[in-house]
């Protein structure tokens, strides 16, 4: 279940493709910010391998610097030390084919859900010839058909990051980021949507790093897990997730998934 934290540039997996080079290889990053004229370690020589296709989430607690992490390798903030490569070539400077997600929808509330969809295709220039088509894909992957016409009003909070998680697709990114996409959720739909996120990555493939403090989401969704610890912010353990796929609500009931769970709860401290 455990994966040797000492080991973390290697390992194999059923799911992974590529496999020799890291999709996203985060090294020795440090971030450190000043507060009231003190400097605040953020972040302290954190270091991740995530490989092509491969679901991973950071998970602790509030000030462990997730966030940052996230916005370093999204090419949002040059770290204090270190650096993050993508496909080999270091993030300086956001990038096209990275893809970002947020705790709250960032829709325009005076464009309907197409218009929301496709604007990501708008800026790029990439409507022709086929953006249309690709917007109605990822409807239906998301499943949103009917709902097209709406305004972001008109919508739940689950379906307004649905709209999001299909802003986020629609582009085809090489990375996705979602910072606690659904954070702001009630449970039920939380969990209702963490299997139509599992869903969708186990279609798509694409290489993920999402951000939660919720340790069940983490387990449902990820191949693997960073934990976390904070003061400094770094990581503590990389676990390996060794939950059969497809992940289905009953994955939640599996003895793999409870001692996952608390594997993890004992890493931070909560038992
Ligand atoms: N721009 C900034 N300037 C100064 N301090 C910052 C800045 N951004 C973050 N910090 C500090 O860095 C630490 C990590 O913050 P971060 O937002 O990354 O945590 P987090 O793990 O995402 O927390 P949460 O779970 O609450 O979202 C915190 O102590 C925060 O106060
Ligand atoms: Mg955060």
């Amino acid at each position: 279940m455990v994966s040797d934290p000492t080991d973390l540039r290697s390992g194999s997996s059923r799911r992974y493709v590529g496999g020799r080079s890291p999709a996203l290889a985060v090294d020795r990053i440090t971030q450190v910010f000043e507060k009231d004229g003190e400097p605040l370690v953020a972040l302290s020589d954190v270091s991740l391998d995530v490989r092509q296709g491969e679901f991973l989430t950071l998970v602790g607690p509030s000030g462990c610097g997730k966030s940052t992490l996230l916005k370093i390798i999204a090419g949002l903030l040059n770290p204090t030390g270190g650096s993050v490569h993508l496909g080999g070539s270091a993030v300086t400077e956001p990038r096209e084919e990275i893809g970002l997600m947020f705790q709250t929808s960032t829709l325009f509330p005076w464009r309907n859900v197409i218009r929301n969809i496709s604007l990501p295709l708008e800026i790029m220039g990439t409507m022709e010839p086929d953006g249309e088509r690709r917007v109605a894909d990822v409807v239906e992957l998301v499943r949103l058909q009917g709902f097209e016409q709406h305004y972001p009003r008109e919508l739940s909070g689950g379906m307004q990051q649905r709209v999001a998680l299909c802003r986020l697709l629609v582009s085809d990114p090489d990375l996705m980021l979602l910072d606690e996409p659904f954070g702001a959720l009630d449970e039920f739909t939380r969990e209702h949507l963490n299997t139509e996120l599992a869903r969708i990555a186990e279609h798509e493939h694409k290489t993920t790093v999402f951000v939660t403090h919720n340790i069940r989401e983490a387990v449902f969704l990820s191949d693997r897990v960073a934990v976390m610890g904070t003061k400094p912010g770094r990581i503590l353990d990389v676990v390996e997730v060794e939950l059969p796929r497809p992940r289905v609500p009953g994955s939640r009931r599996l003895e793999e998934f409870t001692e996952t769970v608390n594997y993890i709860r004992e890493v931070l401290g909560l038992f």
